[in-house]
């Protein structure tokens, strides 16, 4: 079958890979109906992980039932269903938690699984025909059949249910105000996820025109872009002092307002990966909460400097303390929240599909890796239906 595979930095292909198999009495095997690229992809693209060659991609998988294992007794073949982009086993003590994201049985010697990424076990991701689904009666979660939602459904993979997170590890309350720093994907998510917890204000902060004004338009947020001046000002001026809550939406591949923007283009000489985390302290008013579902690594091989190379960034923490706030971060326990909005999909009460700008085949998948990377106008997020 064909697969997107990743070959280094900046390059992936479409090749001809084995077809996944039964493995274990508990797993089922899907034939991929949509698979989604990720902005948590694009740091495996760049090089800025420890990924080796070879590694299929695709943590964003939904299809259709096509082998069920003997010990499967919850789901059939013909099932349409969408999985987590975590791999989990539903018994250890994080699982039982509700910590889905941060399973103990799945990837010996981590806390956390999931398909097609790097240090997050042996899982093959789903950027092709078939998928192995592990653990599948406690994985999968069905949906209607039809091919009716089918965007929407997608995205509670990954990015809808992770912009929700990050309103909740900041524990947004209805009539709250909110600043999201970033609009690609996940940060709209959470502007969205914030519009429908009843937020007061939403402040939207990026330096995408085509990203701002899509979050604008669809979660009334108000627009800030960080090349236009220090969106700290910007959203204190427009807010009058600091807003209740904040969630970073972008990660340690930031940019950092101050360095010259030379051209629309992104260039990685322009990171600073603390750079978020300290605008947020500044954003949020003392005592607020700061969600943090931006990705954070160990270990980045491309960092600015030898601290950030280990992960070790200079954050405001004397600030933070004298503030008061409260911040949550990790990765999404995405079965803490899919089903109820899958639920609000189906009712009508939620429709997150604004988001897609592109459903594609499998082939063309290198070229869209490559617009997605340089957040080209009006690239948000990618669909492929190998
Ligand atoms: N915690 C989780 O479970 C989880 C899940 C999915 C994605 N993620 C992470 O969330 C982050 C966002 O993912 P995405 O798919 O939206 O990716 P993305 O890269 O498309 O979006 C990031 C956006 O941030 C903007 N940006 C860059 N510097 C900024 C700054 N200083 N201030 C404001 N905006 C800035 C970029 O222009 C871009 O639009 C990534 O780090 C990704 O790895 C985490
Ligand atoms: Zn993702
Ligand atoms: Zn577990």
């Amino acid at each position: 079958m064909e697969a997107v595979v990743y070959q280094g930095e900046n390059d992936v292909a479409v090749e001809e890979v084995d077809e996944p198999e039964i493995e274990h009495p508990n797993d089922v095997v899907i034939d991929i109906t949509t698979t989604c690229i990720c902005g948590s992809d694009l740091h495996m693209y760049e090089g800025r992980t420890a990924a080796e060659p070879g590694i299929v991609f695709g943590h964003e998988n939904m299809g259709v039932v096509e082998q069920v294992g003997d010990a499967v007794s919850t789901i059939e073949e013909g099932d349409r269903i969408v999985l987590p982009f975590n791999v989990a086993c539903g018994f250890c003590q994080n699982c039982e938690g509700g910590y889905t994201g941060f399973c103990t049985n799945v990837n010996p010697g981590f806390a956390g699984g999931a398909y097609g990424y790097v240090a997050m076990g042996p899982y093959k991701g789903g950027q092709a025909e078939k998928l192995r689904v592990p653990y599948a009666d406690f994985n999968a979660l069905k949906l209607p059949e039809g091919n009716e939602h089918e965007d929407s459904f997608s995205l509670l993979a990954d990015i809808f249910p992770t912009g929700w997170h990050g309103t909740r590890l900041a524990n947004l309350q209805p009539g709250e105000s909110i600043a999201i720093y970033g609009a690609g994907p996940v940060g709209m998510m959470a502007a969205y996820s914030a519009k429908l917890q009843g937020a007061s204000e939403i402040y939207s902060v990026d330096r995408v025109p085509s990203r701002l004004d899509m979050v604008e338009e669809n979660c009334d947020a108000i627009p800030i872009n960080f090349e236009d001046g220090d969106p700290v000002e910007q959203i204190k001026d427009a807010h009058g002092g600091g807003v209740d809550k904040g969630v970073d939406a972008v990660g340690y591949q930031a940019i950092d307002p101050e360095t010259d923007p030379g051209s629309d283009a992104y260039d990685p000489a322009r990171e600073n990966p603390a750079v978020v985390l300290n605008q947020l302290i500044q954003t949020v008013r003392p005592t607020g909460e700061l969600g943090i579902p931006g990705l954070y690594v160990p270990s980045d091989p491309g960092a600015p400097d030898e601290m950030a190379a280990q992960g070790r960034l200079g954050i405001d923490f004397g600030k933070l303390f004298e503030k008061g706030q409260r911040l949550g971060t990790g990765q999404c326990n995405v079965k803490q929240y899919n089903r109820r909005l899958r639920d609000m999909i189906i009712e009508g009460r939620a429709d997150p599909s604004f988001v897609v700008s592109h459903r594609v085949g499998l082939d063309e998948a290198p070229d869209m890796y490559e617009a997605f990377d340089n957040r080209e106008e009006g690239v948000t997020k990618v669909l492929l239906e190998p």
